[in-house]
This record gives structure tokens, C-alpha cells and sequence, in this order.
């Protein structure tokens, strides 16, 4: 596990790629705090991401996924499961890189658009079809792709079989 050691590991990815779920198995894997952003923030503004961007919108919720990250990365040992625009903001992925071991969960579109229909926790896809999430799809592909020191598939896999991978590519 040397390219880890000291280091965070940090999830990011697409919604609906598996984040929080392979999160949590890691860190059970390999001994760490699973520390969830998106959990983190509704735990401690009281509401749902779903409600905060309602009462205060997006750009305040995405002062609060700063902050956060910054606190976060100040830590070391951690399994980070981050929400899918983390890597809007470019000092997000600088300072997670400086601190962390970044892996990219990708899954085909057409999977992650089966995962997501029906999802009313996600204030980004409400009253998004299949080609508006097509289309933030691809515009956040570069970002994960430019972010993520490694990058694994989630398509057709559990989330074991994830984990699983993961560990393969950790131990390398
Ligand atoms: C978002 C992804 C969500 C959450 C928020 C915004 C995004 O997290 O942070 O709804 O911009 O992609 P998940 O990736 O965990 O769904």
C-alpha cells in the first residue's frame, strides 16, 4: 500500500458511480475513517443536500464542499468519498492532490443513468432526461480524467468486485 501510506485516499467520480458504497468497504478493508463529503455537510448544516441548495443555493453549498475539503486534507489516514462536483473547483483537486492519492470511479454512461433514474436526492438532476445527464456527463469526464492519479471502472461490477480492484491497484 506504499502509495498511500500517510496519504488520504480519495474517491471522486460521476454521481451514481459508487462513491459512498465503496468508500465504506475500503475503509473497512484497510482499517481507515470513511469520511463521506456530502454526508459531512448535511450532518452539519441540519438538512439535505437537497434543501440546501433549495434555501441557499449551489454556490453556498459549494463553500461548504471547500471548506470541507480544506479540513479534510489537513488530515492524513482517511478514505474520502467525495460528491461528484468536487472537481469543479481546481483548488479543491490541487489541495486533495497534495494530501491524497486521488482514485477516479467511472462507470458508462447508459449505467449511470439507470443507477440515477429516479433519484430525488440530487437537486443537479431534478427535471434532467438522459441526455442532460449525457451531456454533464461528458463535461465532467476531462475533470475526473485531469484530477485522478488512477482511474478504475465501476460498470457491471458490485461493489466488492470494486474494492477488490482498488486494493489491486493500491498494492502495485
Ligand atoms: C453533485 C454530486 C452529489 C452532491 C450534489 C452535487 C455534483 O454527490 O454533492 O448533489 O455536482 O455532481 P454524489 O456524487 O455523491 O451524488
Amino acid at each position: 500500500m506504499r502509495r498511500i501510506a500517510g496519504k488520504n485516499l480519495v474517491l471522486i467520480g460521476f454521481m451514481g458511480t459508487g462513491k459512498t458504497e465503496a468508500g465504506r468497504l475500503l475503509a473497512g478493508e484497510l482499517n481507515r475513517r470513511m469520511v463521506d463529503t456530502d454526508q459531512l455537510i448535511e450532518q452539519r448544516e441540519g438538512m439535505s443536500i437537497g434543501d440546501i441548495f433549495k434555501k441557499y443555493g449551489e454556490p453556498y453549498f459549494r463553500g461548504r464542499e471547500q471548506e470541507l475539503i480544506c479540513e479534510l486534507a489537513a488530515q492524513r489516514g482517511l478514505v474520502i468519498a467525495t460528491g461528484g462536483g468536487i472537481v469543479l473547483n481546481g483548488e479543491n483537486v490541487r489541495i486533495l492532490r497534495d494530501s491524497g492519492y486521488l482514485v477516479w470511479l467511472d462507470a458508462e454512461v447508459g449505467e449511470v443513468a439507470t443507477r440515477l433514474a429516479g433519484d430525488t436526492t440530487r437537486p443537479l438532476l431534478a427535471g434532467q432526461d438522459e441526455s442532460d445527464i449525457a451531456e454533464l456527463y461528458e463535461q465532467r469526464q476531462p475533470l475526473y480524467g485531469a484530477a485522478a492519479h488512477v482511474r478504475v471502472s465501476t460498470t457491471r461490477k458490485t461493489p466488492l468486485a470494486v474494492v477488490g480492484e482498488i486494493i489491486r491497484v493500491l498494492a502495485e
